[in-house]
């Protein structure tokens, strides 16, 4: 980062934000963390700011998007729940997010969308796009199609700025053989979301949240196009998961 800038980061205390705070340097100069569990406190000399309360507070999104550069939304339920859950806190959370961001005038938001937004699209002769049409494979993917439908609502309409990524399997390492293909290592995840951040006048996108790997079968075209380059490649652990079993035919591994 060059310029001044500081980042609201929710969902701070989870693996993706966790990823992010330990990288902070590469994407701001300071950061407010905001989660409903509360984040560690800061380390001497760290440049963050801790909040604890929920997505879904709109004073609490207003006291932490007044005069910030850009949102990362990470916040939510990371997997499937019943669905006034997932209405409440990812739908809902995403629109208070955007609005707050909105209100403030907060032009660039960066948002966590899932593989499971389109993970009944099934696997073909060429490389999934990044904007494949949503065809979620779970309550909880469907939560991710509307908070994407919601972040190309607020772009259009407000000329606002947000990327949605559409993560593969962002962890340490990969942790089965799929994630052969849909790996996202951390330092990745840290380089897409500077790219995010960074490049010039997005507006609406759409792009997968996976490494350079070997496997993978989504588009690398949509990262390209906004300066990502990834430079990890799951092969490398390819020993810890021998043998090449059929991989899934979906996007999210389900099956129907
Ligand atoms: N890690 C992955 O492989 C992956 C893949 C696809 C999408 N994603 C998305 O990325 C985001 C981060 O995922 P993660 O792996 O870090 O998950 P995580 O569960 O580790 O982190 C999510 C964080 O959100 C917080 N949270 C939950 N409800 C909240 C609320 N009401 N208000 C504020 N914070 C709240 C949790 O306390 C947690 O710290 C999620 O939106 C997830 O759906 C992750």
């Amino acid at each position: 980062m060059t310029a001044s800038r500081t980042l609201v980061i929710t969902g701070a205390a989870g693996r993706l934000g966790t990823y992010l705070r330990s990288s902070l340097n590469e994407v701001a100069t300071k950061a407010r963390l905001v989660d409903i569990v509360a984040p560690p406190e800061a380390l001497p000399g760290e440049p963050v700011e801790i909040y604890q309360g929920s997505v879904t507070d709109a004073d609490l999104l207003d006291a932490v998007c007044r005069g910030a550069d850009a949102v990362v939304h990470l916040g939510g339920f990371a997997g499937d729940r019943p669905w006034p859950d997932l209405s409440e806190v990812n739908v809902g959370g995403t629109s208070e997010v955007l609005e707050a961001a909105r209100r403030n005038d907060v032009k660039r938001v960066v948002v966590a969308s899932s593989n499971h937004a389109v993970g009944f699209r099934v696997r073909g002769p060429q490389p999934l796009a990044d904007d494949v049409a949503p065809l979620p494979d779970s309550l909880y993917g469907v939560s991710k199609a509307a908070s994407e439908a919601l972040c190309q609502f607020y772009s259009v309409k407000f000329s606002m700025d947000i990327v949605c990524l559409r993560i593969g399997s962002c962890f340490d390492a990969p942790q089965n053989h799929r994630m052969l293909s849909t790996w996202l290592s951390p330092a990745d995840f840290v380089r897409l979301t500077s790219a995010s951040l960074t490049t010039p006048r997005p507006g609406f996108r759409l792009v997968w949240g996976v490494s350079a790997n070997a496997r993978r079968w989504w588009s690398a075209a949509g990262g390209e196009a906004i300066g990502f380059h990834p430079e990890d490649n799951a092969e490398r652990f390819a020993e810890l998961y021998p043998g090449r079993p059929p991989e899934p035919e979906y996007v999210g591994g389900a099956t129907i």
